[in-house]
């Protein structure tokens, strides 16, 4: 079976250290893997109100920082998920599959809608359903995300599963998440506890990918620490979320082992570490931002590019697509 790469990300607000070494910079290692897909999920992006000019600007900065972080669209399909309609479309049909128990489970939708569930949003609520459409409509067979996509993944599974069970067909490719074993969850610089996030009110608890070197070196040597050395051991770090996540940071960045970056550190606070730090973002990412900068500009560019994109994303879902309509009798 061929290797055929899918993901996805919100085109609200900014790239993100957290998308970076979650995700992204996974999607990019794996075009040499196989054929990939990536997109901007912006029919995602309206499970939240968002200004209409906001979110048109969002996936334009956006697709510029995947290129810059080293996407390249003569390899990989770039594309806008509105701009395919078959995404919608497969999600109406896959309605009909998912079960009201298993979206009931969404950890993200709980999260997301707190407090006010009966406030928040039917987008909120189906938006896993619009996931798995994206995923299985192409026949991704890997999936890279963060942990926190992880239980999305899952139900793309069951409902494919299901829907070739119930309709007595073998449409679907059961995909599978690729989740880094490091960073797989980078944590707000002021809370160790909550992810990084782009929805995060305080820009303090993350990096951009736009942020300047000094804003960066501002955001480390303000992060959230406690007073203690680093110990030797990671296990040691276990309750210290703030400094676990510093740590993972450095190793995901210089491609270690948290021990191994422990080993260099051990004894020393965080008036040694957070520089060391602070510069091995600056320079891990000076050649993103300096391309990232290059071009942003380009709007004219960037449009074509995704048109493009779009316009190979919709040949290869199309078979799916009128596969799913044949299988529920609609053909
Ligand atoms: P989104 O836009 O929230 O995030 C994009 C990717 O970044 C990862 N990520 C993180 N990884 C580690 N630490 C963090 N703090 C962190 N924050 C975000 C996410 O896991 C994700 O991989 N629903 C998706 C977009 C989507 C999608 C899809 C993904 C839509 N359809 C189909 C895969 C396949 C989302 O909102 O990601």
């Amino acid at each position: 079976m061929s290797i055929r790469i899918l993901s996805g990300i919100q085109p609200t607000g900014n790239l993100h250290l957290g998308n970076y070494l979650g995700a992204i910079r996974n999607w990019v290692r794996m075009q040499d893997e196989g054929e990939c897909y990536f997109f901007l999920a912006d029919l995602h992006a309206l499970s939240s109100y968002i200004d209409p000019q906001a979110l048109a600007a969002g996936i334009r900065e956006m697709a510029a920082a995947l290129i810059a972080a080293g996407i390249d669209p003569t390899r990989a399909t770039l594309f806008r998920q509105s701009a395919v309609k078959a995404h919608a479309e497969l999600q109406w049909l896959l309605n009909g599959t998912a079960r009201v128990g298993w979206l009931n489970r969404m950890t993200q939708f709980k999260d997301k809608s707190g407090k006010n569930r009966e406030g928040a949003s039917v987008a909120l609520y189906t938006y896993p359903v619009l996931q798995a459409a994206d995923v299985l409509l192409y026949q991704a067979t890997h999936v890279p995300v963060g942990d926190d996509q992880k239980q999305h993944l899952e139900l793309a599974r069951d409902i494919a599963t299901k829907f070739n069970a119930d309709y007595a067909v073998d449409l679907f490719t059961i995909p599978e998440a690729t989740i880094p074993p490091a960073a797989a969850r980078i944590m707000s610089l002021r809370d160790g506890t909550a992810k990084m996030s782009k929805s995060d009110p305080s820009d303090m608890s993350r990096i951009n990918l736009s942020d300047d070197a000094d804003t960066v070196a501002q955001k480390i040597r303000k992060a959230k620490t406690d007073a203690e050395p680093l110990p030797e051991d990671p296990a040691d770090l276990n309750d210290r979320p703030e400094a676990r996540n510093l740590v993972s940071i450095y190793a995901a960045l210089s491609d270690e082992t948290p021990a191994a970056v422990l080993a260099r550190f051990t004894g020393h606070g965080f008036g040694t570490f957070k520089p060391a730090l602070a510069e091995l973002v600056i320079e891990s990412l000076r050649p993103l931002t300096t391309r990232l900068g290059q071009l942003g500009a380009d709007t004219a560019e960037l449009d074509r590019l995704l048109a493009i994109g779009a316009e190979r994303a919709r040949q290869t879902a199309a078979p799916t697509l009128a596969g799913a309509y044949r299988a529920v009798g609609l053909g």
